[in-house]
């Protein structure tokens, strides 16, 4: 029995040694930890169960044969993250480039398979040189049976990706298809089609840095949620992200304890300036409303006129998505619409209450916006909310003009809770525009057009230009002063846990992609 412990023992061994010290000393030159490490520190100590660590590819061509490596580059088990289950893989670089071939394929399949039937959250950590060239077809195969589970699992369990080197061809849309991507900066990238291609088929000369490295799917593409100076951040991201999602899509999102007091929001008296075109920072209105330092803000560098990001609520999880004025006025244009539809599908999907705060002047104009496809992108956010069936409150500080005011989370579309702000303004368009156009014949008539302009404009913001009209109908539920907007919004929630909405029969909806 000994001799049998030492051969397992043996055997262990090697695996855990993956490609050898040379290359993990490679890796480590890189900035970059290995795969086991990569686990060790995501997990909760000592509790990463490894499964399949003695598997070995079946390959025999181009002597891949005499090439056998434990694990076949792909580390995968479970284990638990402040005391939760997730089931995780990590892709080891020093094994074949952690190319994916069919056992490795099998190998993520399997946890996946198993994640879904336990309910629990799928990390995964890339590092790969994409397909396993020795293998052709099968290894193309193996990344279409990860596709197919990414896309079953959706909205069922959480799915993370974690990109933490080379991300190249078809091996992107595994991440693409889960739910939040985070990306290391200056060690990771993702391209369909790397910078050699590029040149050969445009002409285009470009860095793998520039053409898909994490800044620009972070600002850029928006295919990044959130990018971390290094391995350890990213990692300490991961964990952080999970403490607001629930297991799954039959659970409720975890909360925390937070003891409750009077909760007044002094902080949000007066932060809305007087002058309606000056800019002030939504993220203080947020601030002034969530329990102190839970934002974890999703997409912070990519169409920055809309935030959004979880946080919590007298200690439960929320989801906020709000116009931030300090970035072109808050206007909806395609990249924001497109980044909070994703995010309402994602709360809703995982039963995660959605606050709406509104600041919004309608809908960017312009031949670019409109030759992009506006009115599709806009649809989506109008869609997505529209379908949502999670608690949902809107809180309107200011602007709620035009189209933007019914796709901004308004009653008509299924909000549950509508507050406005004094200081709201609820119209078809501004004072200014709207008198322009209906005021435009007696403005021309007028000895003084100038004078009468300002005098129509004062007569139209008199009469729209605040939220009394809306109230008037039941638009607006209450209409509350910023310093109690927090027990409001409390209270809201809580009155909101146990909503229900039966659905209607069909198969799926036709989400205007
Ligand atoms: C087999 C691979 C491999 C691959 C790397 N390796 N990629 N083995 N299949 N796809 C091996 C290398 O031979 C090397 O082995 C080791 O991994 C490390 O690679 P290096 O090139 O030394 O590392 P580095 O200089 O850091 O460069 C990393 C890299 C480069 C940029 C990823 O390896 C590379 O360009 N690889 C090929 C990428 C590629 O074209 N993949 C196919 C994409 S198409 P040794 O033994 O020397 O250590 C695709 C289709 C998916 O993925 C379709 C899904 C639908």
């Amino acid at each position: 029995m000994d001799k049998k412990i030492e051969a397992l023992q043996n055997r262990l061994d090697q695996a855990r040694l993956g490609g050898g010290q040379a290359r993990i000393d490679k890796q480590h030159r890189q900035k970059k930890l290995t795969a086991r490490e990569r686990i060790r520190y995501l997990l909760d100590p000592a509790s990463f169960e490894e499964l399949g660590i003695l598997v070995t590819h079946r390959a025999t061509e181009f002597g891949m044969d005499q090439q056998q490596v434990y694990g076949d580059g792909v580390v995968t088990g479970y284990g638990t993250i402040g005391g939760r289950l997730v089931y995780v893989f990590a892709q080891d670089f020093t094994v074949f480039g952690g190319s994916l071939s069919e056992t490795h394929a099998e190998k993520i399949c399997k946890l996946m398979d198993l994640a879904v039937k336990v309910g629990a959250p799928l990390i995964g950590l890339n590092d790969s040189g994409g397909a396993r060239i020795q293998e052709g077809v099968r290894s193309l195969g193996g990344y279409a049976d990860i596709f197919y589970r990414n896309v079953q699992a959706s909205g069922v369990i959480p799915q993370l990706s974690a990109i933490m080197g080379p991300c190249a061809g078809g091996a992107v849309y595994s991440p693409a298809m889960t739910d939040f991507i985070f990306m290391v900066e200056g060690t990771s990238y993702m391209f369909v089609t790397g910078p050699n291609v590029v040149k050969t088929v445009t002409n285009e000369t470009v860095s793998s840095e520039e053409l898909g490295g994490a800044s620009t799917h972070a600002v850029k593409s928006g295919v990044a949620h959130r990018t971390a100076p290094n391995d350890v951040a990213c990692l300490d991201e991961l964990r952080a992200v999970l403490s607001y999602l629930p297991q799954n899509n039959r659970e409720k999102p975890p909360s925390v304890p937070f003891p409750l007091g009077e909760e007044w929001s002094e902080s949000l008296t007066g932060l809305v300036p007087e002058n309606p075109n000056q800019p002030y920072d939504m993220k203080q209105v947020i601030e002034g409303i969530i329990d102190p330092e839970s934002f974890f803000e999703i997409h912070r560098d990519y169409a920055d006129n809309m935030i959004t990001g979880f946080a919590r609520l007298g200690g439960k999880p929320i989801g906020v998505i709000a116009n931030q004025p300090l970035a072109l006025a808050g206007v909806l244009d395609s990249d924001s619409s497109r980044k909070a539809a994703r995010f309402t599908r994602f709360c809703d999907s995982f039963n995660i209450p959605l606050l709406v705060l509104v600041d919004v002047p309608g809908f960017l104009p312009g031949t670019d916006q409109e030759w992009h496809g506006i009115i599709v992108h806009g649809a989506k956010l109008l869609y997505a909310l529209s379908e949502a069936t999670v608690p949902r409150i809107t809180l309107i500080t200011r602007k709620a003009y035009g189209g933007a005011y019914d796709v901004m989370n308004s009653k008509h579309i299924g909000a549950d809770l509508n507050y406005a702000w004094p200081s709201a303004e609820i119209a078809v368009m501004g004072a200014k525009g709207a008198s322009e156009i209906i005021f435009r014949k007696e403005i021309a008539e007028a000895d003084d057009p100038q004078a009468k302009l300002a005098e129509k404009e004062a007569e139209y913001a008199q009469a729209f230009a605040n939220p009394y009209g809306a109230a008037q109908r039941g638009f607006i539920d209450e209409v509350i002063l910023p310093r109690e907007t927090r027990r409001k919004l409390l209270r809201g929630f809580a009155s909101l846990e146990h909503k229900e909405v039966p659905q209607p029969r069909r198969k799926h909806g036709n989400i205007p992609l």
